[in-house]
Order: C-alpha cells, then sequence, then structure tokens
C-alpha cells in the first residue's frame, strides 16, 4: 500500500492570508531597496554567495541548491548537483547573475529584501572576492512534515522539488556528507524545510553524516513529537546540538501555531533525550527548547511555567525567539521591551541552564 502523502492533506500555505500580506510588504520592500540605491548610488552584495554565511545556502533534498533558506518558489535556485558539480553551481552563471545585478543596486530576486545576507556595497566598492561556503549550509533531508505550521511555507517548497523528490535518498545523503567534508563546513544545519526525524533513513543518515565530518558542529532542528525511539535516540547523539521547536506549554497554546503537532508527546521526547544522553556519559547534543514568542504564549505566568517545565525535563537552554510571521501573532510584549526572561542574546532571550547561577 502507498504511504499516505501528508503533503496533500495540508493547505498549501500561500494561500494563506498572512503569507499574501507577507508578499505584499516584500514588493515594497524591494521598491525601497531599489529606489534607495539608485538615488545614493550604493550597490549591494550578499554574504553567502560569497561563501561567507553560516546560515542560508542550502541544498535541498531533490539535490538542488538554494542560496536562502526561505526558497519555497525556488526563485532562489542557483543550480542542480545531480548535473553539476557544487563548485560549479555555486560559481555557476546564477550565482553570477545574482552578485552583478546586486552590484548594480537590482534584488535579483524578491527574497533578498529580507535576507540577513543582503548588505550595501560601499560607493565605487568593487565586489568583495567569493569563495567557496566554509561556515556552514543547510541540508534538506526531507521536505515532508508531520505538522503544518501557520508561517512555515514547507509545502511550496515541496511542490518544487524536481521529480518530487520529497526525501534525500540515503546513496545521496552520503554523497552530501562527502561533499561537507571536502567544502571543510564548520557546521551543517541538518534542516530545511521539513522535519528530519520524518525521514525513514535517519537513522542511518545521522551516523553517516557524522563519520564523514567528525569535527563538524551538526545542529538539527525538530518539532520533536517522531524523535521517539532508542533508535532515533541512538543516531541524535551524532549531533551537536538539537532544538525542540515547541512554541507553548500546553496543547491549545501549541496548536495555534504548529497545527497537528502534539505538545505532550513532544515534551517528552525532549525530556527523554536528555535522559537517554545522559545515562550515556555524553554531553552532546546540546538539548534547547526553542519557544517562538507569540502574542498568545507570552504572558509571564505561562513564561514561568516554561523555565520550570524545561528545568523539569533538564534542557540545556530554554530560548524565546520573537517573530513577525505571522504578523498578527506578534509578540506585543516582546516588542514594547517588557518581556524580561533570561538574557539577551541574538536569538531574543535564553536561559542556558549550564550557566551555575542561571536564573530566570
Ligand atoms: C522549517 S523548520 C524545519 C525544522 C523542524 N521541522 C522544526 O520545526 O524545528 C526550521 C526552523 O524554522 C523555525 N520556525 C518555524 N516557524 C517560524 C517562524 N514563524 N518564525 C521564525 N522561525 C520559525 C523552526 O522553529 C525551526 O527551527
Ligand atoms: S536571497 Fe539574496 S541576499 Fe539572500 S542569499 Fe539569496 S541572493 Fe543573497
Ligand atoms: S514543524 Fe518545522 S517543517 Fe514542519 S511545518 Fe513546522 S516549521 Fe515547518
Amino acid at each position: 500500500m502507498a504511504a499516505p502523502s501528508v503533503t496533500r492533506e495540508i493547505r498549501n500555505p500561500k494561500t494563506r492570508f498572512n503569507w499574501r500580506v507577507s508578499d505584499v510588504v516584500r514588493r515594497g520592500m524591494v521598491w525601497w531597496l531599489e529606489f534607495r540605491a539608485k538615488i545614493s548610488g550604493h550597490g549591494y552584495h550578499c554574504t553567502a554567495l560569497e561563501g561567507e554565511s553560516e546560515y542560508n545556502i542550502t541544498i535541498n533534498s531533490d539535490l538542488t541548491v538554494s542560496c536562502n533558506c526561505q526558497d519555497y518558489d525556488g526563485t532562489g535556485h542557483l543550480g542542480d548537483l545531480k548535473t553539476n558539480s557544487f563548485e560549479e553551481v555555486f560559481f555557476g552563471p546564477t550565482a553570477k547573475r545574482f552578485r552583478d545585478e546586486l552590484a548594480k543596486g537590482k534584488l535579483p530576486i524578491p527574497t533578498c529584501s529580507r535576507c540577513g545576507d543582503l548588505k550595501r556595497l560601499a560607493k565605487n566598492a568593487g565586489l568583495p572576492a567569493a569563495r567557496l561556503p566554509h561556515r556552514g549550509i543547510l541540508l534538506e533531508n526531507t521536505v515532508r512534515c508531520n505538522v503544518d505550521c501557520i508561517g512555515c511555507a514547507r509545502e511550496g517548497a515541496a511542490a518544487i522539488r524536481v521529480n518530487k523528490q520529497l526525501q534525500m535518498p540515503l546513496d545521496q545523503i552520503t554523497k552530501m556528507a562527502d561533499l561537507t567534508a571536502q567544502l571543510g563546513l564548520e557546521q551543517i544545519f541538518y534542516l530545511n524545510l521539513g522535519e528530519p526525524f520524518l525521514s525513514p533513513n535517519v537513522c542511518q543518515e545521522l551516523p553517516i553524516l557524522r563519520q564523514k565530518n567528525p569535527k563538524t558542529r551538526i545542529v538539527i532542528s525538530t518539532n520533536g513529537v517522531l524523535l521517539n525511539t532508542d533508535a532515533k535516540r541512538e543516531a541524535a547523539l551524532n549531533a551537536s546540538q538539537i532544538l525542540f521547536s515547541l512554541h507553548g506549554i500546553n496543547q491549545e497554546m501549541l496548536g495555534k501555531y504548529m497545527h497537528r503537532s502534539k505538545f505532550d508527546e513532544a515534551y517528552q521526547a525532549m525530556k527523554d533525550l536528555v535522559a537517554y544522553r545522559d545515562a550515556r556519559g555524553a554531553k552532546e547534543p546540546v538539548v534547547e527548547w526553542k519557544y517562538l514568542l507569540f502574542n498568545w504564549n507570552d504572558h509571564p505566568k505561562h513564561i514561568a511555567q516554561a523555565v520550570e517545565m524545561a528545568k523539569a525535563a533538564k534542557v540545556d537552554i530554554l530560548s524565546f525567539w520573537p517573530t513577525h510571521n505571522p504578523y498578527y501573532g506578534m509578540s506585543w510584549r516582546w516588542h514594547l521591551g517588557l518581556f524580561k526572561t533570561g538574557i539577551k542574546c541574538w536569538k531574543g532571550r535564553e536561559i542556558d541552564f549550564r550557566v551555575k547561577g542561571a536564573t530566570a
């Protein structure tokens, strides 16, 4: 019997109102950034296309390469590793056109307007030299997911994977593990637009990746629900860090953003992974509870409860990440400066329970 298609059951997020609003905002930003370049004479450049970004260049489940991790419509496709080497793709015609257009003050794709790797060029400055990525890339083992988050454009990405290859086969994972080793990457983010632990091969994938990249920092983000067997926990020990996306303290709160997720199962999986790791005397993976802040989960009494639950699960880090996606879910407490739990950091705020004396 054919496996049921998770993809088909999910409404296309691009038809959701929040995505249409987001597209209009993005068009406005493109216009403004190009206008600003025109009147100021400053062009742009892209640190991802110079090989200097940590978290943007992505190898998708069908072996296409995207310049950014939000490439749900394929506009950021630079090429295909089934037909070209990584080097040919990275220095190929599409990447070159992107660099050239940016230097002239044009945004080659609308995604640039909200991309952290878009930088302003000094007036009349030449483009910085480009090298192969060395700091980090994303590797998407699957673009399928068991959950449907309101702000996640996973379904758009799944619809454009070449030959509907929603899952990277094991032999290709092995080749990609060789590639990341050749590139000498400092970090591999084993995720993109899908749930890494939904892959039927995840127990083989992670040991291969680690064996070929023994010193690399391997980071995974998961909704947690499927990290639920000893075999998967054993595989997870190959990661340096695992983030559990769990945006609330109970089913009702979580379900507002993460449709079809299961709070109790995800929380238990997070707790069980810590216990499994500790029972083996291992220090890694570092386990982080990633809590996106929305206006329905940011009340001080809920945050205080999250802190207690994080302690009970013995996670290493509890982090709070503000987001504008969806715009109507924005945490006003955060934006008004009323959110004080944890210590300020690039994510938002966090409590690192490994630090002596760490408090809420
Ligand atoms: C697309 S998910 C894929 C990995 C995994 N399925 C997960 O959800 O953790 C990649 C990252 O996007 C984050 N994410 C999801 N929705 C977001 C939003 N509205 N704003 C910012 N980050 C978000 C998740 O927490 C996760 O760390
Ligand atoms: S979206 Fe634009 S700025 Fe971002 S990585 Fe791609 S080309 Fe560079
Ligand atoms: S769990 Fe991750 S991949 Fe799945 S819908 Fe949510 S953010 Fe997207």
